[in-house]
């Protein structure tokens, strides 16, 4: 997340992240599920221009008319929880200019959030520490606290325990996602906890060591078969990233986002180029070419 000053406000990008790993663990009392999972920003970014209002109260724009801007929008929820929670008495204007795509597996949301939480400590002058605006972080939402580890991170618990992983070489990714969205709440509830999960240590690993073939072997997502059978797009975007010989190919969190891995940035061009023009093109609403942050 980088964070500027921009006249007289601050401006902030709010990254897009997938995973590269997710396992479920088992459904809680509370009705959440623990899991594990690696994931790792990339360059598609959400702009969110925030500035101080004298009134106190926190009002937010968006060029995109499909979201929602008021209070349940994770944006105004970020800034109310840390105005009441440090007895703020100024408030804040947020523009925010979205380009990830809506309930797409790519925590656009919960990025903007952390991005939120980061510009207002600086433009209220609370002076938090990393760790702190993480664990407000987590009380908005799951992946919100990852934001604040990135580039790559294994989380765990809800998602809010994260743990900074090393990235030994840049990704070079194909995002592509068929026209509508999945809501993370219903392909949790489609999923079947499993009797023995899996083990995320050899994307780990490979992650760290900057090997992409292994890391490709190592892609697993349990969440992709939920999501296929609510919709059956995504299974059929998956197969035909998958025909065009990549590294490895993986649905990114709930859905309903599949990526490419590729071993460099002509190849992910390669790919990108070969799903617009190929026999399922139809299915590929929108295409990214991205690389992990650094
Ligand atoms: O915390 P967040 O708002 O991102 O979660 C959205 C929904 O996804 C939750 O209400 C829950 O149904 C599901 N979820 C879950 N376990 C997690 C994260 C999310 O069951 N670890």
């Amino acid at each position: 997340m980088l964070i500027r000053r921009r006249d007289g406000g601050v401006q902030v990008r709010a990254p897009a992240k997938v995973n590269l790993f997710l396992e479920v663990h088992r459904r809680r009392p509370d009705g959440y599920h623990d899991l594990a999972t690696l994931m790792v920003t990339v360059g598609l970014y959400d702009t969110l221009d925030v500035r101080e209002t004298p009134d106190g109260t926190v009002q937010l724009s968006c060029d995109h008319p499909g979201l929602s801007t008021g209070a349940d929008n994770l944006v105004v929820r970020a800034a109310q929880l840390l105005r009441s929670r440090f007895n703020v008495k100024q408030g804040a204007a947020v523009r925010l200019e979205k380009r990830i795509p809506l309930a797409a597996g790519l925590a656009g949301g919960s990025s903007d959030a952390a991005a939120t939480l980061a510009a207002l400590d600086r433009l209220w002058g609370l002076g938090l520490s990393k760790g702190q605006l993480a664990q407000l972080g987590a009380e908005v939402g799951s992946d919100v606290a990852f934001f604040f580890h990135a580039p790559a991170a294994w989380c765990t618990g809800r998602g809010e325990i994260v743990e900074p992983s090393a990235v030994g070489r840049p990704l070079d990714l194909v995002l592509a996602g068929p026209s509508a969205g999945l809501s993370t709440a219903s392909v949790f509830g489609a999923l079947t906890v499993p009797e023995t999960p899996a083990d995320g240590a050899a994307a780990r690993a490979a992650l760290a060591a900057g090997d992409v073939s292994a890391l490709g072997r190592a892609l697993f997502n349990r969440l992709e078969e939920p999501a296929i059978g609510l919709y059956a797009e995504v299974g059929r975007l998956r197969q035909a990233l998958s025909e065009l010989g990549p590294a490895g190919v993986l649905m990114s969190g709930s859905g309903t986002t599949v990526f490419a891995l590729t071993d460099g940035p002509a190849e992910a061009m390669r790919v990108a180029r070969a799903l617009q023009s190929g026999r399922e093109a139809g299915c590929a609403a929108r295409v990214h070419v991205v690389r992990s942050c650094d």
